[in-house]
């Protein structure tokens, strides 16, 4: 519950950042790590999917087809790829948080702590979770 009020709190904090910035975190690193795969808009046309052997899902849907509510738990997980639960069998996506947490900790201050790479790694993900959500289609 904890954590779920926290992810709630931390996306209003960065969507009204978002509303200042021409173009926010997540949208950027969408651009630079998600799109070759799922397509600018979302909806799994990336150049990438022709070298891929499952079919894509279409990320416009995850709201629709839950409901009418974001699934910001799973879609944060499916990102982060190390948490426990689901069998994805063999999965094609990368796992970015740890790619994010291996950024994070060779990040250019040699200070940087775990807490510190960990903290990098959740503000990533949570800044895709919240990009995620503004491609939803009714
Ligand atoms: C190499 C291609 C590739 C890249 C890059 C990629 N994905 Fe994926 N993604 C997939 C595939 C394929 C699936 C379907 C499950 C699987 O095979 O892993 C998927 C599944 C998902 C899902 C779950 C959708 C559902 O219907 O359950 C989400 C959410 C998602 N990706 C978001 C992202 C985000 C955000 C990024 C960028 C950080 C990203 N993906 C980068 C290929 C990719």
């Amino acid at each position: 519950m904890k954590h779920i009020v926290t992810t709630a709190v931390a996306l209003l904090v960065m969507s009204s950042a978002a509303a200042f910035a021409q173009q926010s975190i997540g949208q950027q690193e969408y651009m630079n790590s998600c799109a070759q795969c799922h397509g600018v808009d979302g909806t799994g046309g990336g150049p990438m999917v022709g070298y891929l052997t499952g079919s894509m899902p279409d990320l416009t849907t995850l709201q629709s087809e839950n409901d009418g509510v974001f699934p910001v738990t799973k879609v944060y997980s499916v990102i982060d790829g190390t948490m426990a639960g689901g069998s994805h069998g063999s999965r094609e996506m990368p796992i970015w948080g740890n790619r994010y947490r291996f950024k994070g900790a060779a990040a250019a201050n040699p200070d940087f702590s775990t807490d510190e790479a960990e903290t990098f790694t959740r503000f990533r993900i949570l800044a895709l979770t919240e990009y995620v959500s503004t491609l939803q289609q009714d």
